[in-house]
């Protein structure tokens, strides 16, 4: 089979990894991949979010099946612009993928459903914005409705930050379109949870559960960011969390998003009163794909083909008793302005550590050395038969690479560690 994977990130290099163990791969191309990719694929320059590009690619190439790792192309319409011309490829459309790309329709969605969410309000105007914030009790938690590469939602601790925040989103559009109308929402205390699904249109299977770590600095201080690390055990969940969020939260989900198929990831918050979703992503977690996969026993290939021929049904999954963590490496300055071009060493010693793997991220290739190419640069990830052992193993190798600017949290698993004392 020839495969063609969309996106360049950890995620995509994760997916490449778990699908080139299959005998039935003759081929993997990303688009456009990274300095880490390219081992395993061959890279095609064409842009991510070039629909008709990637569409003429898939047909030159005949490729057999295409998996698209973020949500810009999903959101724009890529499942519907292949499925029009006769091409298999995992993921919804983009009317399905309105679950993610516009949050007013997200959440309008869980109300009707009776999904466990938190109490919001829409603004489209500044005056109503800052009515609803007159109104409101703090912290108080405001999202741009549009897709904003994770800058689009902001706590806000009080009144006077919060008018600043719609007043930068709705008239100085900093985040363009995207900010132009807005969910302003209740805030919830807990601890957070991402939760993924395969689903065929009809059925769908679970994922193990695993947890993000989204602020930039130790002790969850700092900016948001894509993700710093994530764990993957089995203690995350209750079984009683574990049953709440398929019977009241991806159940109706899917019932209602009519032919959903592809990934769904719901992210959560572990709340006194239960598991209550703060949002779908339409697509894999990055990086929690990483530590996922990591644990994922059965043939990737085959559960792909199975959601695209609406198979799931019939395929159990298996999942090692593992644990599994990432740590993510960024360059200095990241998630703001950083700089580029810096060499990595200590690739090839970290290929001969047992249970690690390194995922590249911003990262490109050039006369068989690879540089920095961006603001989250590696994934080290690896397995133990324990969550410190994982962690143990992660961070060791974390250690061992090397590039001018190179950081990373220290603290990532601890959570899940305290919780199994
Ligand atoms: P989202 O893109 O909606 O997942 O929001 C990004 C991050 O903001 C989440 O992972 C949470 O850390 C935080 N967040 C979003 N909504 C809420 C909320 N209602 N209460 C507390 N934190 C939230
Ligand atoms: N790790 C968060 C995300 O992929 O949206």
């Amino acid at each position: 089979m020839k495969i063609l994977i969309v996106g360049s990130g950890g995620r995509e290099h994760a997916v490449v990894d778990a699908l080139a163990q299959s005998p039935e791969v003759r081929k993997i191309y990303a688009a456009p991949g990274n300095g880490g990719i390219c081992e395993q694929a061959e890279l095609v320059s064409i842009d991510a979010n070039d629909l008709d590009g990637l569409a003429r690619f898939a047909t030159v190439e005949r490729i057999d099946l295409t998996f698209v790792g973020p949500e810009m192309p999903l959101g724009n319409g890529i499942v519907d612009a292949f499925r029009k011309r006769g091409h298999t490829i995992v993921g919804p459309t983009a009317d399905q993928a309105r679950l993610e790309s516009s949050k007013i329709f997200a959440k309008r969605f869980f109300k009707q459903n009776g999904i466990p969410t938190a109490e919001f309000a829409e603004a489209s105007t500044l005056a109503e914005a800052h009515d609803v914030l007159e109104r409101s009790k703090y912290p108080i938690v405001i999202k741009a409705d549009g897709l904003a590469a994770g800058k689009g939602v902001v706590i806000a601790e009080n009144p006077v930050d919060a008018h600043r925040t719609v007043q930068q989103f709705v008239e100085s559009r900093t985040l363009g379109e995207a900010g132009s109308r807005l969910v302003i929402e209740e805030f919830l205390e807990g601890e957070e949870a991402s939760f993924h699904v395969f689903a065929d249109g009809r059925y769908f299977q679970p994922m193990v559960a695993a947890q993000d770590h989204k602020r930039r600095f130790d002790a969850d201080t700092g900016p948001n960011t894509g993700g710093m690390g994530a764990y993957s055990v089995d203690t995350i969940l209750s079984k009683r969390q574990q049953d709440t969020i398929l019977s009241r939260i991806i159940k109706p989900t899917l019932e209602a998003a009519e032919s959903y198929s592809g990934i769904l990831y719901a992210g959560l918050m572990l709340t006194a009163e239960g598991p209550k979703l703060l949002e779908y992503n339409v697509r894999f977690g990055d990086p929690e794909t990483q530590v996922i996969l990591s644990r994922l026993k059965t043939n990737l290939l085959d559960v792909l083909i199975d959601t695209a021929e609406h198979r799931l049904p019939s395929r159990k999954l298996d999942w090692t008793p593992d644990a599994a963590a990432t740590v993510v490496l960024v360059s200095r300055g990241y998630p703001g302005k950083v700089e580029t071009g810096k060499q990595v060493f200590g690739l090839e010693e970290a290929k001969r550590i047992e249970g690690v793997k390194v995922y590249h991220a911003g990262t490109r290739c050039e006369d068989g050395k690879v540089y920095t190419a961006g603001g989250r640069v590696l994934n080290v990830t690896a397995r133990g038969s324990t969550l410190a052992e994982a962690l143990e193993r992660a961070y060791f190798v974390a250690q061992m690479i090397k590039f001018e600017g190179k950081d990373y949290r220290k603290d990532i698993g601890k959570k899940g560690l305290a919780k199994q004392r």
